[in-house]
């Protein structure tokens, strides 16, 4: 059937799903190349969230399109978040022979056979069932230490500047016993760890069990695997997640708590459901339960109307949380979402820059003060292989997820080896062996 490539772009979710549609496309007789010169099939995963992301892609949509016109017969393919986006647009280019939304990807075999006859095909139904449940990914990362599971699909909080419930669609939770099975076998595949993925993970559920239950059944299940989890949201995530979380061992001691503003006229505006205060209680309670958990965050800079005070409000939540690390983004305003048909996009693109990096450098200060509170502390972390700069020092991550770099030739990727911080940069634990 051929040879098919896949460059992914946006999240961890997508990262999972091209997973899913290699696993897909193997049962359908299609293998895997990473060479795209080799390939018969060349498929992007892509993202949506701000328009520098989707301007990227349609850069590379050009660069395929120069192979496709080089060697006839080779099928470009536009996958997720854009193909959900833009649907028949995409195909009007001539540059694209499929296009396939995020709940589509069960039937590429079939949209790729009848678009190798000439004609293009497009598949951008959402579905309020498909979890892909039942497909055991085809795990793409070399190094066989760490697995991503997808736990949900789609999210119903409509946050108004966030394009990600128009193309991912109502949220649905996957039955939690192919979780447990999953994270099982990731185990028996010597996986080290296993990274539980949705874009609001504390509202999963499935019948009896919520998310609470189901990070203890899956750090029970497989108890030798650390486990993390990605995204919780500041109004859902509950006591009962962190006390799960602080009852066992194997889970890590992070959570990413997107705050998005520290202004509460602005966190109104963006939907959010929930306060600066009551960002601030959770972040008081985490720390209570967790005195050593990692905590970071997402902020976007010049949403509609910010004024200086709101921009302010940010930088003071920062400075009070003293976060670990944080995704720090300006305003993008994304067609169709309630902020652009609501709220005009009035701050100037100097002034979301200017705002952007007043956070972006506050936030180097905080990484930088976070790592220097570890020096002198011994951390468990898991290799991840030699580190890039230097073959003879090895590289992985501490369960507060911060990147430590030690001196070491007898160890190898997936080992959990002790190490004690020496000394730190912003962004970096310079460690020796405990
Ligand atoms: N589900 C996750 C976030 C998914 S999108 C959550 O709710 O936290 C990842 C991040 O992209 C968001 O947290 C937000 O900070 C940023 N983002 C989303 N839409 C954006 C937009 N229109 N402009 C700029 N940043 C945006
Ligand atoms: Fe977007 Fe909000 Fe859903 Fe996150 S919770 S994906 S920011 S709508
Ligand atoms: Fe991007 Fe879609 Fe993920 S918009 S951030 S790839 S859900």
């Amino acid at each position: 059937m051929g040879k098919v490539y896949i460059e992914t772009y946006g999240c961890q979710m997508n990262v999972a799903d091209t997973e899913v549609v290699f696993a897909i496309l193997g049962k359908a007789g299609f293998s895997r190349t990473e060479d795209i010169a080799q390939a018969d099939v060349i498929l992007v995963n892509t993202c949506s969230v701000r328009d520098n992301a989707e301007q990227r892609i349609r850069g590379r949509i050009e660069q395929f399109n120069i192979w496709r016109k080089a060697r006839p017969g080779v099928l470009v393919g536009v996958l997720g978040c854009m193909a959900e986006r833009l649907k028949e647009s995409l195909l009007e280019s001539g540059k694209v022979d499929v296009v396939a939304g995020p709940d589509a990807y069960r039937n590429l075999p079939i949209l790729l056979g009848a678009a190798s006859d000439g004609h293009p095909q497009i598949d951008v139904l959402l579905s309020r069932e498909e979890t892909y449940g039942d497909i055991a990914p085809l795990r793409v990362d070399k190094n066989g230490v760490s697995a991503f599971i997808s736990i949900m699909r789609g999210c119903n909080n409509v946050c108004s500047y966030c394009v990600v419930p128009y193309t991912r669609g109502a949220e649905r939770s996957r039955d939690w016993r192919t979780i447990v099975r999953e994270a099982c076998e990731c185990a028996q595949a010597g996986y080290k760890e296993v990274t539980l993925l949705g874009q609001n993970v504390d509202s999963y559920r499935d019948g009896e069990v919520g998310f609470a239950r189901l990070l203890a059944l899956v750090a029970e299940a497989v108890p030798g695997l650390r486990i993390r989890f990605s995204t919780s949201n500041p109004q859902d995530i509950s006591d009962a997640v962190l006390e799960t979380m602080a009852a066992h061992a194997n889970i890590c001691r992070h959570i990413h708590l997107p705050v998005q503003s520290g202004s509460d006229r602005m966190l109104e505006k963006m939907r959010r459901r929930y306060t600066r205060a009551g960002y601030l209680e959770r972040v008081a309670k985490i720390r209570s339960l967790m005195p050593d958990c990692a905590i970071t965050t997402d902020v976007i800079a010049g949403f509609c109307s910010e004024t200086e005070e709101d921009h302010r409000d940010t930088l003071s939540l920062f400075e009070a949380v003293g976060f670990d690390a944080a995704f720090m983004f300006q305003y993008s305003e994304r067609p169709g979402t309630l902020a652009a048909r609501k709220y005009p996009d009035d701050v100037s693109p100097e002034v979301k820059n200017r705002r952007l990096e007043g956070i972006i450098a506050l936030q180097n200060r905080l990484s930088l003060e976070s790592n220097r509170r570890d020096v002198g502390k011994t951390f468990c972390v898991l290799v991840e292989g030699p580190s890039k700069r230097d073959p003879d020092r090895l590289c992985g991550r501490n369960s507060q997820n911060k990147m430590c770099v030690w001196p070491d030739t007898a160890h190898r990727a997936g080992d959990f080896v002790e190490v004690t911080v020496e000394d730190c940069t912003q962004a970096t634990l310079l460690c020796k062996l405990a």
